[in-house]
């Protein structure tokens, strides 16, 4: 018999406790490379749980590379799934997890008006016009009505205890991410996050290790103290750890994991475990961007890497695109050994994020707003997405082949034998619509030059069948 503890009394789903736990024996080598599991069948026995629970398990560790399903043999432990636990001591190892228990298709034979109502497929642009503004401005006007004075006045740097609270409850629940409240730093987004650890962990001469293709954002906040970006080529499944380079002494190695910005890839866990084996062996932290992956559309969102070392892993997250990007709020997850010196740059940097905005959030998590609207958006997102997918294969064929769609706000289209010049783009632009060449954040010019990045979060239906019909116009 396969015995997992189940606790029914904690805020943790339990297809979450099943999927961790097997994880972590994975992880830590209790079960080893090769061995069989129990059948979903056996195991829903063993457990009392229903076969759902066991089967959805099983899929996201799937997902994540930990097993491997052989035709009518059975489910093994997969290849490079072993992972080393560090001698060091987390010092917030005290942590006390108790504590945190808690469409109509438009008709497309008709004149294009050229240079009008441009459609831009921009990337990571939620659907503004369905921003929860009544629960918003309900919990707003409470928040208001019942805070405390002190809530009006210089609060601290790290940010509102009760935003930090239901966070870091909200992340251990969702995304796999172990942290105290006390790890937590809330920050004006992910680019102020980005930018405090450039700060902290840069100067001069200093090398990165960063994926390439990333956003020029990116690039432009690393090489601004002066640092030397190390690119590393990112394939379909994100950056390539067999080509880290040996040689080197990172100051840190920047990845988005869960789903590479731009390429969409998510890295399975043998690339992670050679990331963290990295980063231990050359002494640096890694830097994890987690900006998007709750929408997910194959399986649940991937765990994140921070779960795997988290004094090792720095982990960023923002609410721009489950939420909304003007409301300017992001966080850190911090090792330890940095939390005192971010806060630090952070009360430098503007003392700290609003402190209304991080109240009225925290309500919003706290009441399950925002994972009823995830779930809402993530449906709505799924329908776009495919429907985006559907015009480019019907109008395109196989002169298109799509990539990175499995999570997300943005598709990549690898369109055969064109390439997006500078001249071709603004010929695109001239039919009314805007696409976004995955070149422009490249590091290394000249490997991605046939390929687009669509965002389609904000568009609906009827604006995706025309975009993608001007864009045939257009390259024709
Ligand atoms: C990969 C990546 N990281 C971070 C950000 C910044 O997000 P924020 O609005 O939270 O600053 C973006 C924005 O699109 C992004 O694409």
């Amino acid at each position: 018999m396969f015995w997992i503890p189940i606790d029914r009394s904690l805020d943790i789903p339990l297809i979450r406790q099943v999927f961790e736990q097997i994880r972590t024996r994975i992880l830590n080598g209790d079960l080893q490379a090769g061995e069989k599991l129990p059948s979903t069948r056996e195991l829903a026995v063993d457990l009392h749980v229903s076969r759902n629970v066991t089967l959805e398990a099983y899929d996201q560790l799937h997902a994540e590379g930990y097993i491997e399903t052989l035709l009518g043999s059975g489910t093994y432990v997969a290849e490079g799934t072993f992972l080393e636990i560090e001698k060091k001591k987390l010092s917030l190892a005290s942590l006390n997890l108790d504590d945190i228990s808690e469409e109509n298709k438009k008709e497309e034979n008709h004149l294009i008006e050229i240079n009008t109502d441009s459609i831009d497929f921009k990337s990571g642009v939620p659907a503004l016009d369905l921003f929860p503004r009544k629960t918003w401005a309900k919990l707003a006007h409470r928040v208001c009505n019942e805070a405390p004075d002190s809530v009006f006045g210089y609060n601290t740097p790290e940010g509102r205890s009760e935003l930090r609270h239901v966070l870091s409850r909200y992340l251990l629940r969702t995304r796999g991410v172990y942290c105290h409240p006390d790890q937590l730093l809330i920050t004006s987004g992910a680019t102020q996050a980005l930018t405090l650890i450039a700060k902290l962990l840069l100067s001069t001469g200093d090398e990165v290790i960063i994926e390439d293709p990333i956003t020029q954002e990116i690039q432009t906040i690393f090489s601004a103290p002066g640092s030397i970006l190390c690119p590393i080529p990112v394939d379909d499944q994100g950056m390539q750890t067999v080509l880290l380079p040996v040689n080197k002494k990172p100051s840190f190695v920047f990845v988005t994991p869960s789903h590479q910005f731009p390429l969409g890839g998510s890295l399975p866990i043998q690339r992670r475990i050679q990331l963290i084996q990295y980063a231990r062996a050359v002494n640096c932290f890694i830097v994890e961007d987690d900006y998007d992956s709750e929408f997910r559309y194959e399986g649940a969102p991937v765990s994140s890497l921070q779960g795997l070392d988290p004094e090792r892993v720095i982990y960023i997250g923002t609410f721009s695109k489950i939420l909304s990007p003007g409301l300017r709020v992001g966080y850190l997850v911090l090792p330890s050994s940095i939390i005192e010196q971010c806060r630090k740059l952070k009360r430098l940097a503007d003392l700290h994020t609003s402190s209304l905005d991080q109240l009225i959030l925290a309500h919003f998590i706290d009441q399950g707003y925002l994972e009823k609207h995830v779930s809402k958006m993530k449906k709505l997102y799924r329908k776009r997405r495919k429907h985006l997918i559907n015009r480019l294969y019907s109008i395109f064929s196989d002169q298109v082949n799509i990539l990175g769609d499995s999570t997300g706000l943005h598709l990549i289209a690898e369109f055969k034998n064109i390439f997006f010049s500078d001249q071709l783009l603004k010929k695109i632009q001239k039919y009314g619509v805007k696409v976004y060449p995955v070149e422009n954040h490249t590091i290394r010019k000249g490997m991605h030059r046939n390929r687009i990045i669509l965002g389609y979060g904000h568009l609906t239906n009827e604006e995706i069948t025309e975009g993608i019909y001007r864009l045939h116009k257009a390259l024709l």
